[in-house]
């Protein structure tokens, strides 16, 4: 299969973005083409090194340095592990021409991504996404940064890579459930965008586990496609990208009332388009079919971790501090038809109580 190349437009300049099977072993090429010259750091974390940094040292055979390895897991997405990362970067002496490759999935990515943003005001980035969740989402767009003890991703900037690389053959060590929790992303991208991803996720989900390239690649790529439309339009997220955060606002506030070790984001995603399927259905927008169709393929992809025991009122709480709330209203992502979203500005505590008595949260 020949790679796919999207472009991204930034104001900082367009970047590719190149998905394939095996896209990997080209990657002193990539980095050739745009100019990112042959000498680059690599920041990774020790299980992602251990899997896969074997290849890519042999990849780039002696134009890398020693990798810098920080854990990481949503818990060490901090402004510690960053000073950890400074750190390393001044001992190496890298200075404004350094070129830094962020190895890993999301979290690497994002706390890595706010180093380069931040490390002497500002150095290049290149990320080579190694999670599903990586790979469709958070490597594209410019979107780093750290979570806050108060709050997710609540520090952060905008900063575009020059480069990504998204290989479908890193996800083959990924755990089932990291694997099932990226797909739930690309099943957003299926209700905002393109419902053909939904039958196809629906039809090929024996394939999509086993990690037939074949199945895996297409998905990546048109999920690529749809995120780097979506953020070249509108970078700074001042309209068509909160798009993006459907099913967002209910799946944050889950990750934060349970302290972030309950689910994996994509879980909580997961939960959250169905939250939002029920409130959009409530106000009169989203189509009992689009219902019933983002539940069913959820449900088809397997169990997801209980919510019964929660309080709806301390998840609406943190609905109400997360990013979505705009001068004091929650603006609220809702599905219409499938493909097709719409923005409520009006949504009251009463609509999300019910959209989570919906998903099960009761008490
Ligand atoms: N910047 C954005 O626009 C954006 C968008 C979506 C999500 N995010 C962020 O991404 C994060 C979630 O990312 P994630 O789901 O990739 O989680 P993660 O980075 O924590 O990775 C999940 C786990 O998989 C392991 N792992 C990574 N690659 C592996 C591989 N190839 N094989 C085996 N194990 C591997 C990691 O070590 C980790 O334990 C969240 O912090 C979220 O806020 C950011
Ligand atoms: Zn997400």
């Amino acid at each position: 299969m020949a790679a796919t190349r999207i472009e991204v437009a930034a104001s900082a300049g367009a970047y590719p973005v190149i998905v394939g099977a095996g896209v990997l072993d080209t990657l002193p090429q990539l980095l050739d083409d745009e100019h990112l010259g042959a000498h680059c750091i690599i920041i990774s974390s020790p299980l992602v090194w251990e899997l896969h940094g074997r290849r890519l040292a042999r990849i780039l055979k002696g134009q890398a340095r020693q990798p810098i390895l920080v854990p990481d897991g949503e818990r060490s997405k901090t402004l510690q592990t960053v000073g950890r990362i400074y750190e390393a970067l001044i001992k190496v002496g890298a200075d404004r021409s350094a070129v830094i490759v962020a190895l890993g999935g999301g979290v690497i990515g994002d706390m890595v991504g706010f180093a380069a943003a931040t490390y002497l005001r500002g150095v290049r980035l290149v990320q080579v996404p190694t999670t599903v969740m990586a790979q469709v989402d958070s490597a594209i767009g410019g979107k780093v940064g750290v979570n806050h003890p108060l709050g997710k991703n609540l520090i952060g900037a905008f900063h575009p890579p020059k480069l990504v690389v998204a290989d479908p053959l890193l996800l083959a060590t990924l755990p089932r459930r990291e694997f099932r929790a990226g797909l739930y992303e690309v099943i957003k991208y299926g209700v905002i965008a393109a419902p053909s991803l939904l039958e196809r996720i629906h039809s090929r989900r024996a394939a999509l586990f086993n990690h037939d390239e074949e199945e895996l690649e297409p998905i990546i790529a048109e999920s690529c496609r749809i995120k780097a439309a979506v953020v070249s339009r509108d970078e700074l997220e001042s309209g068509l990208r909160r798009t993006l955060n459907f099913g967002h606002t209910v799946g944050h506030a889950l990750e934060a009332s349970t302290d972030y070790r309950r689910f994996r984001h994509g879980e909580a995603v997961a939960y959250g388009m169905m939250a939002a399927a029920a409130l959009g259905n409530r106000r009169g927008v989203t189509p009992p079919a689009t219902v019933a169709a983002i539940n069913h393929v959820v449900a088809e992809l397997g169990p997801l971790p209980p919510v019964s025991d929660l309080h709806a009122s301390d998840v609406l709480a943190a609905t109400k501090r997360d990013k979505k709330v705009v001068s004091g209203t929650l603006h609220f992502v809702a599905a219409a038809e499938l493909g097709l979203t719409t923005e409520l500005t009006d949504v009251s505590d009463k609509d999300v109580k019910h959209a989570l008595k919906a998903i099960g949260i009761r008490k």
